[in-house]
């Protein structure tokens, strides 16, 4: 990897001459055209004062006030501090004056590449960043009535990110329909980042170019009998630095709705830099709001997180789903710290608003069947919603098994809407229990453990009334039988064994 100082120390070679250099004070802007049609800026608004130069750099959805400077015209370095106040995020920037351009050299964080750029002036004002506006007060927004159990689906996220375009949904839709996922119970077909071009004149936000028309595949994939779903952020850019829905909100809702979108995923990204954790409650309840308003059932996905204790008040802003960790990677290490530490979130899921550990990484290679299994018993035991994040077009039919094991997608979809909790730990072996609306409760003996291990759950952990005789290997579709108050069990590392118990 290249550094810094050897970027700028080329720099200064390349130079050779005395410098021409004027002042740095202006508007700089980077600007990248992506392949999609929408183009990344980068915005350097600087002021050099003397031997300092101050001012304020904008990338993607970061906000930094330049807050440590060296050099000028010549060669100089500028550090930013990203101006949400909750984090220590800087970014790094090196750079020359040479002629009419500025040549960069910049680092998002002190491990990340350093990029090389070429900015240019531009106009005072573009790219400046929006004034904050005022909060509403708070109040409760009303029940959408939507998502009386988990919702079940599918996003672009995990395995295409900004790659995900129109062909690709119709594929998911098409494979969806087909190969026993929708009869499983997997409705939504939700599109992540990146499919947002630039805003019309009056303000109404675009597609880019992967989605030449975003109404035409919502009613394709209506067509299939399921649904559409779309993201946004309430802040001025996405996490990917796209176009969010800052100032726009009713007007975007307005527009999803003739699209003919049934989900929306609101992702705080870009509104860090605007408002406080402790606004967010304030924040969020504006696109809340906006979505009642437009006449068509959006099931609203709060994705924030965790941060300010969003269980607590996700339903009083109308949401339906409320993230309640950072992203998920693919990997046993990222999937079992998330799973395994939502126990104390379990007093807060109800029908129409559950917790969110995020999305499914079944089927996209990082890990094995055994923990995939775990992934979808946990989240099952969790009342989680249930949204696939591989490609659904070939799958093997080990991974497609794991989706649509009807008998733990019974336990996910349990009317009661009780989310499950840790009844029994013992080093490294887990036992949670869910209660279902016929008094019986799912059960999950997991072995987070690097080897097989034996796993035992006796039934007064469970709350049961009487030890119960038989249950269901809810995996391997077998009944079994009790041996008195306890049952025992080898369970493969990282894996579970599954079983539903009645009353
Ligand atoms: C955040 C979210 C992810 C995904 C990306 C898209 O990181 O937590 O789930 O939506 O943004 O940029």
């Amino acid at each position: 990897m290249k550094t810094l100082s050897g970027f700028f120390a080329v720099l200064l070679a390349a130079s050779g001459s005395p410098s021409l250099a004027s002042d740095l004070t202006g508007n700089w802007a980077v600007k990248e055209a992506l392949g999609d049609g929408t183009v990344r800026a980068t915005y350097l608004n600087l002021k050099q004062e003397g031997a300092h130069i101050t001012g304020a750099i904008r990338a993607t959805q970061f906000y930094y006030r330049i807050v440590e400077s060296t050099g000028g015209p010549d060669g100089f370095t500028l550090t930013g501090s990203m101006m949400d106040g909750n984090s220590e995020r800087h970014v790094k920037y090196e750079g020359k004056l040479v002629g009419e351009e500025l040549h960069l050299a910049g680092q998002r964080r002190p491990d990340a590449p350093v990029v090389e750029m070429t900015a240019h002036r531009v106009p005072a004002g573009e790219g400046a960043y929006p004034e904050r506006r005022p909060l509403p007060a708070l109040h409760k927004v009303a029940d959408n009535a939507l998502a009386r159990t988990p919702p079940m689906g599918w996003n672009s996220w995990n395995k295409f990110a900004g790659r995900v375009d129109d062909a690709a949904v119709r594929g998911m839709a098409d494979a969806m329909a087909a190969n026993g996922m929708k009869d499983a119970g997997y409705v939504y077909v939700n599109i992540d980042d990146t499919w947002q071009g630039e805003r019309e004149k009056n303000g109404n936000i675009t597609t880019n170019k992967k989605f030449p028309d975003m109404k035409a595949l919502a009613d394709y994939v209506h067509s299939k009998g399921l649904k559409i779903g779309i993201y946004s952020s309430p802040g001025p850019n996405t996490c990917a630095g796209y176009e969010g829905s800052y100032g726009h909100e009713e007007q975007d809702a307005k527009t999803y709705a003739e699209w003919g979108i049934d989900y929306l995923k609101y992702d705080w990204c870009g509104a860090r830099n605007l408002y406080k954790d402790e606004e967010m409650q304030a924040v969020y309840q504006i696109m809340g709001e906006a979505l009642l308003k437009v006449g068509r059932p959006i099931l609203y996905s709060l994705c924030q997180y965790g941060r300010a204790e969003v269980w607590k008040w996700g339903p009083e802003v109308g949401g339906n789903t409320s993230r309640t960790t950072g992203d998920i990677r693919d990997t046993w290490e990222s999937m079992s710290k998330i799973g395994f530490a939502q126990d104390a979130l379990a007093p807060y899921a109800a029908p129409g608003h559950w917790n969110d550990p995020d999305m499914l990484e079944i089927g996209n290679g990082g890990m094995n069947d055994d923990e995939y299994r775990t992934q979808m018993s946990l989240w099952s035991i969790l009342a989680a919603p249930l949204l696939a994040g591989n490609d659904l077009r070939g799958m093997s039919p080990v991974i497609l098994e794991i989706l649509t094991n009807r008998e733990v997608i019974a336990v996910n979809q349990d009317k009661a809407g009780k989310q499950g909790r840790r009844v029994a730990q013992s080093g490294e072996q887990e036992v949670w229990a869910r209660p279902l609306a016929d008094g019986g409760h799912a059960i999950g003996m997991f072995n987070r453990s690097a080897a097989p291990a034996t796993v035992s759950v006796k039934s007064g952990e469970l709350g049961l009334k009487a030890s119960p005789k038989k249950g269901r290997d809810l995996w391997t579709h077998r009944d079994v039988t009790f041996n008195g108050a306890e049952y025992s069990v080898t369970v493969p590392s990282h894996g579970v064994v599954m079983l539903r118990v009645a009353e």
